[in-house]
């Protein structure tokens, strides 16, 4: 892909390299989910590297773990899709080209990851350590992709989105793309989340659900996390939450 300056006139491109460099702190719509992704990508990796083939529970559990991977890749590419280059292209025709490929890639790779897995599943025990290392080849090659990708993404699409909208439009975006999931996406997504977040992290992004989702899912998303974290790192938020003695009502999801 051309950088993207190229497509802009000199006055877009003065205010796109602005935006590359922000004097403050803008909105970055990256950067906790691609944290959670990593976490997830690299987790899952490591996990099928040491899976024992001829242990049925494990290699069951390994495989569904890589298909909870790829579910949530091919989510958040759709997310992306749907509602940042969207953004993106409205204001700025062909400004997510690049990514828009990648993702394109990124479904195919989806697809035969997906085969792979089943490939795996279903065969024989001797034939198993030969599909499980051309899995966990492969899959290393969707991650070290995806990682370079997601860099390019809080680089080059970020320094777009800060140069064609503004913090609070590009707040908005990030509801549209939570709105667009099922509760039970939100809280597959929310578990990674949890593990790969700072405590400052955790606790602007719980600051800001407090104030505008329901008691219900507030307490529900407490407790997923309360469940993922160290009983150090869930006090540590406790504090930054300014929570006391207050423990989630809600019961945890796993
Ligand atoms: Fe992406």
């Amino acid at each position: 892909m051309p950088p993207i300056p190229a497509l802009l006139d000199p006055a877009a491109q003065a205010l796109h390299q602005a935006a590359q460099q922000p004097s403050a702190p803008r909105f970055d719509i990256y950067a906790g989910i691609h944290k959670a992704l990593r976490t997830l990508m690299a987790d899952t990796l490591v996990r099928l590297g040491r899976c024992d083939l001829d242990h049925a529970d494990d290699l069951r559990d390994t495989l569904d773990r890589t298909i909870l991977m790829l579910d949530l890749m091919a989510s958040h590419i759709d997310s992306e899709n749907a509602v940042i280059h969207t953004a993106i292209e409205a204001r700025l025709p062909q400004g997510a080209r690049q990514t828009t490929e990648d993702h394109v890639e990124h479904q195919h790779s989806i697809a035969a990851l997906h085969q792979d897995v089943q490939a795996l599943r279903q065969a024989r025990p001797d034939l198993r350590p030969l599909l499980a290392r051309h899995l966990y080849r492969q899959l290393a090659l969707f991650v070290a992709e995806n990682l370079a990708h997601m860099h390019v993404e809080e680089t080059d699409n970020n320094a777009t989105l800060w140069a064609l909208y503004t913090d609070a439009e590009i707040g908005r975006l990030e509801g549209q793309i939570v709105g667009r999931l099922s509760p039970e996406k939100v809280m597959a997504y929310m578990r990674w989340l949890a593990i790969s977040l700072s405590t400052a992290e955790l606790t602007g992004f719980l600051q800001a659900m407090r104030l505008g989702a329901p008691a219900e899912a507030f307490d529900a998303t407490l407790a997923l996390i309360k469940s993922e974290l160290s009983p150090e790192r869930w006090d540590r938020l406790a504090t930054s939450l300014q929570m006391g003695t207050l423990v989630p009502t809600a019961t945890p999801t796993h």
